[in-house]
């Protein structure tokens, strides 16, 4: 019998020994069942999502057990026992947005091909979806996981299994927060992508030169994403002397963090308060002159709601991740920049990081001092992002093979 039968024994053994020791009321025990109760249900979403993951690229050994990756059943457990291949958990928080899915795939396709099994997992945005789907993960005998957390605040609880059971966690992109079990991070500089943002207002509208005043509007994106208080953080201490001295105008007043998020980066969200601020600022053909949007999602929103509501000249917008349709609209002139984050090279990182944690050897990390989740301080690898504008797209994205002058017609 395998050592995980023999494990399950004793995890049953231990439960029902709390059982009948009257012990088990703790809020974690309770939140611990609720998940093991969803059990049916998480294996469910298991199937439908990694349905349309198929990524039917590679022609490794791997691939030849498609069907057993894809499904993550019980026998994907014993052939990860049995044979002693890897496996790794990914967990992504939407495909709602392009990024995400393209950071999966490619991410995928290379650990296949490193000859590691992989179960690629996409939680709808929503955070109970992760949290089961994170707790299959580890059930499943994930020997490593990689998260790109929907709400960085929520994987306490969970992650104290995959501490449990020895499983390295890399927190990807996106922090996670109160919990020792985060090994790594792996991410842009988040910071430095407000900065960005910020600094491209101030060069567009010549702030340090022209007198103005100009007027601003200011996004900001989800909540639960700590990147989006970084992003919001680098932009405003570039901006807000400028804003202080009056030069920079915000006609809504809204400038704080909490009046300007956006739950979930959704574009609706943004286009709705987009239209609410057109309608009780701009009017009266009021000039709108920047607009501070953290990533695309919300710029596509933003310029929506201009398209159909404002009639000045067109403001700078900025925007995150060069989606193909915000690259589209940069080409065309609806938004003026998007901060470029290559995710193939983050994508990259997290392989090399994977592979290092699976072989036993260092694993490269660039910062050991800056990213506290509140319980540690997590040894990160920090890349550089760039931006993107009608300037240099074509060198940026075209000729580095990111995408084709088709994708972008
Ligand atoms: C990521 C951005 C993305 C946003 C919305 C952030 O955590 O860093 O690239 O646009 O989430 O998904």
């Amino acid at each position: 019998m395998t050592k995980r039968f023999i494990s399950l024994l004793l995890a049953a053994s231990m439960i029902l020994a709390l059982a009948l020791c009257g012990c088990s009321s703790s809020s974690k025990e309770t939140e611990r069942k609720k998940r093991k109760s969803k059990k049916t249900e998480k294996t469910k979403i298991t199937e439908t999502i990694d349905d349309d993951d198929d990524d039917g690229k590679k022609s490794t050994k791997k691939n030849k057990d498609k069907d057993k990756d894809k499904k993550g059943t019980d026998d994907d457990k014993k052939n990860t026992q049995d044979d002693g291949t890897p496996k790794i958990g990914i967990s992504m928080p939407t495909k709602d947005l392009m990024r995400w899915n393209m950071d999966g795939d490619r991410m995928k396709n290379l650990l296949v091909t490193e000859g590691y099994l992989v179960d690629l997992q996409y939680a709808d945005n929503d955070v109970s979806t992760q949290v089961a789907q994170i707790d299959f993960l580890i059930d499943s005998g994930c020997d490593v996981l990689v998260i790109a957390a929907i709400d960085g605040s929520s994987l306490t609880d969970v992650l104290e299994e995959a501490k449990n059971k020895n499983i390295p966690v890399i927190g990807y992109d996106r922090m996670i927060y109160n919990t020792d079990a985060l090994d790594y991070y792996v991410s842009f500089d988040n910071y430095m992508v407000g900065v960005v943002q910020g600094e491209y207002i101030r060069e567009n509208l010549a702030l340090d030169d022209n007198a103005g005043p100009f007027n601003i509007e200011i996004f900001a994106g989800d909540p639960g994403d700590y990147n989006a208080a970084m992003f919001y953080q680098g932009a405003i201490d570039v901006l807000k002397p400028y804003i202080d001295s009056g030069k920079l105008v915000v006609p809504s007043a809204q400038i704080d963090f909490s009046d300007v998020a956006t739950n979930g980066y959704k574009t609706s969200d943004a286009q709705n308060r987009m239209d609410a601020i057109l309608s009780a600022f701009y009017s009266d053909g009021m000039q709108l002159d920047a607009v501070l949007c953290p990533n695309d999602s919300i710029a596509l929103g933003v310029e929506n709601s201009l398209a159909a509501f404002y009639v000045g000249n067109y403001p700078v917008i900025t925007g995150q991740d060069c989606d193909i349709s915000n690259v589209k609209n940069i080409i065309s002139g609806k938004q003026t920049m998007s901060v470029f984050k290559d995710t193939r090279n983050l994508v990259d990182q997290t392989v090399e990081m994977v592979k290092a944690i699976i072989n036993g050897t260092d694993v490269f990390v660039n910062d050991t001092s800056t990213y506290d989740n509140g319980v540690k301080i997590v040894p990160s690898n920090l890349v550089t992002p760039i931006y993107v504008d009608i300037n240099n797209y074509r060198t940026i994205l075209i000729d580095s093979g990111y995408y084709t002058d088709a994708d972008l017609s």
